[in-house]
């Protein structure tokens, strides 16, 4: 059987950067509430004019270069998203267009902040099988485009950015590539998380609303739960990962998480600091700082855990890379 390999992996900021002090100037709120609650420094905005798509294709062109597949070569396109150029036709086709693929099927995937968890595994389920050989699975949003900037609660948690991977299916070693995926939902916890628009109900877009105390006792237990889960699947210990890439909403979680995992400091990629919340964008963007920077090499297992809104949530192993 094919192993699902992760061969490239590449992301994108938005050139301005929103640091806590520049949201004191126009807010109640200040830079020692936001790091101490949160661990966010700064975050990246993208200009009006930038879109969504525009992030992923810069994303994905890294991803491509590093794994060295042709874009001639990818049959697939999956884009996590929460923050679409249009309400149709999906991001992921405008991606296609922009970045030539022409001979990839393209479609989107809304799963808030657990975005890039979903897709990961519908594109492995797709790629396991054999309906996609050579398949680029991003992570994009511009969420501060869907904030209240009057809402110190919430508009002080985001940023923007996209992070993408190249996925390849291939006769290889087993035990490489992805391992074992869990999704999980919970609708019933829809009010604690959700934005007040959308085509259906309000004929608008809406602003991000929140209980931030309930998501976060939420996330803590279900992420911890999502991870033995997923460990169990594919009969591994704590003490198999190499590094816990995080979904990056706020430091205390990502700590909570270290800490039931029983993970020291060197086995965890923390970049809230200076991306704070990028939805679905946040694992890939954690994923490429900790390849570029070196700590992330090929073989070592990575855990993978996000929630966002709906609730939804879950959790990804997967050894990076070609067998070394
Ligand atoms: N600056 C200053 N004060 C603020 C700010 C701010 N930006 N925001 C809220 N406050 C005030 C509140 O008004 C409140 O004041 P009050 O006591 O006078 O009423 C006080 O701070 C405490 O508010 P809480 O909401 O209780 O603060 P809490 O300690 O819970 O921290 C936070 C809030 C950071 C949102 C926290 O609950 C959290 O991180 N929750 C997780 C939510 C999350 O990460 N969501 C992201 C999307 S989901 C996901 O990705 C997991």
């Amino acid at each position: 059987m094919k192993q699902i390999l992760m061969t490239g992996v590449g992301a994108y900021l938005p050139e301005g950067i929103l640091t806590n002090d520049e949201l004191s100037k126009f807010l109640d709120t200040d830079d020692n509430w936001i790091r101490q609650r949160t661990g966010i420094v700064s975050r990246r905005k993208a200009n009006p004019e930038e879109l969504t798509s525009d992030l992923a294709v810069k994303a994905a062109h890294q991803a491509l270069k590093k794994s060295g597949v042709a874009i001639s070569d990818i049959d697939c396109i999956i884009l996590a998203t929460t923050t679409p150029d249009y309400t149709f036709p999906s991001t992921a086709t405008i991606v296609q267009q922009k970045l030539g693929a022409e001979n990839a099927f393209a479609f989107d995937v809304q799963a808030v902040c657990a975005g890039f968890v979903y897709a990961l595994s519908v594109a492995n389920g797709l790629m396991s099988s054999g309906q996609s050989n050579n398949a680029l699975v991003i992570g994009a949003e511009t969420f501060t485009k869907l904030l209240d900037w009057e809402d110190r609660s919430t508009c002080v948690l985001f940023g923007d950015g996209a992070g993408a991977v190249v996925l390849q299916a291939e006769n290889s070693k087993l035990g490489y590539g992805i391992i074992a995926n869990k999704l999980y939902s919970d609708g019933r916890y829809k009010d604690i998380l959700y934005v007040d628009g959308g085509v259906s109900k309000t004929g608008t877009v809406g602003h991000v609303k929140m209980r931030g105390r309930d998501v976060f006792k939420h996330a803590v237990e279900k992420l911890a739960t999502a991870m033995d889960e997923v460990l169990t699947l594919a009969n591994l210990t704590p003490s198999d990962i190499d590094w816990l890439v995080p979904h990056q909403a706020n430091i205390r979680i990502i700590n909570a998480m270290q800490k039931k995992l029983n993970l020291p400091d060197e086995k965890v990629i923390k970049t809230v600091s200076e991306h704070a919340n990028t939805s679905a964008a946040s694992i890939p963007l954690a994923l490429n700082y900790g390849v570029e920077s070196g700590k992330i090499k090929p073989g070592h297992l990575l855990a993978l855990e996000a929630i966002g809104g709906g609730l939804s949530w879950g959790a990804s192993l997967v050894r990076y890379g070609r067998p070394v």
